[in-house]
């Protein structure tokens, strides 16, 4: 299927912290993104040398992994005709108080540094994270009964 694409989201410790677990969820939900595989756990210094290696020689790489192990997080795994692009958009930009309104980060955040979630930059990304938490068995590969009520026929078989 065309552009048909799976993109990693971290629900980070500040969000949990601060009980918008179920409203991030709910925003993928509803768009029509199909939940295909999610998880709770701790993240280590050796997930995030491998997650974060393009920002290890930033200044704010230590605080950025405290922050990350503070509590556990929820990743998940979302599929849909350009995933990438479109969750990023539903994300907002990294500074919550430039976000659009409407966005998660717009509607719920104030930091740049704590903000909320997480979401792959690029289908490669997705791939190098998706690997770093979630064994393939752990990605669902289902029908969804909703996929002819939210993509056309054309969309989908192109
Ligand atoms: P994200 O864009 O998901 O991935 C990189 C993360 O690094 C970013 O979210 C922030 O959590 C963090 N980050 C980016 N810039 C800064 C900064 N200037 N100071 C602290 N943390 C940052």
């Amino acid at each position: 299927m065309s552009n048909m694409e799976k993109t990693v989201v971290l629900i980070k410790p500040d969000a949990l912290q601060r009980g918008l677990t179920g409203e991030i969820i709910h925003r993928f939900d509803r768009k029509g993104l199909k939940l295909v595989g999610i998880k709770m756990l701790k993240l280590t210094d050796e997930i995030l040398d491998e997650w974060y290696a393009h920002h290890k020689d930033k200044s704010f790489f230590p605080n950025l992994k405290n922050f990350m192990e503070w509590t556990p997080i929820v990743a998940m795994v979302w599929e849909g005709l350009d995933a990438v692009a479109t969750v990023r958009k539903i994300v907002g930009t990294t500074k919550g108080r430039e976000a659009e309104a409407g966005s998660i980060r717009g509607d719920f955040g104030m930091s740049g540094s704590q903000n909320l979630i997480h979401a792959s930059d690029s289908v490669e990304a997705a791939e190098k994270e998706r690997k770093l938490i979630f064994k393939d068995s752990e990605i669902f590969d289902y029908v969804s009964a909703s996929e002819c009520l939210i993509y056309s026929r054309e969309e989908v078989e192109s």
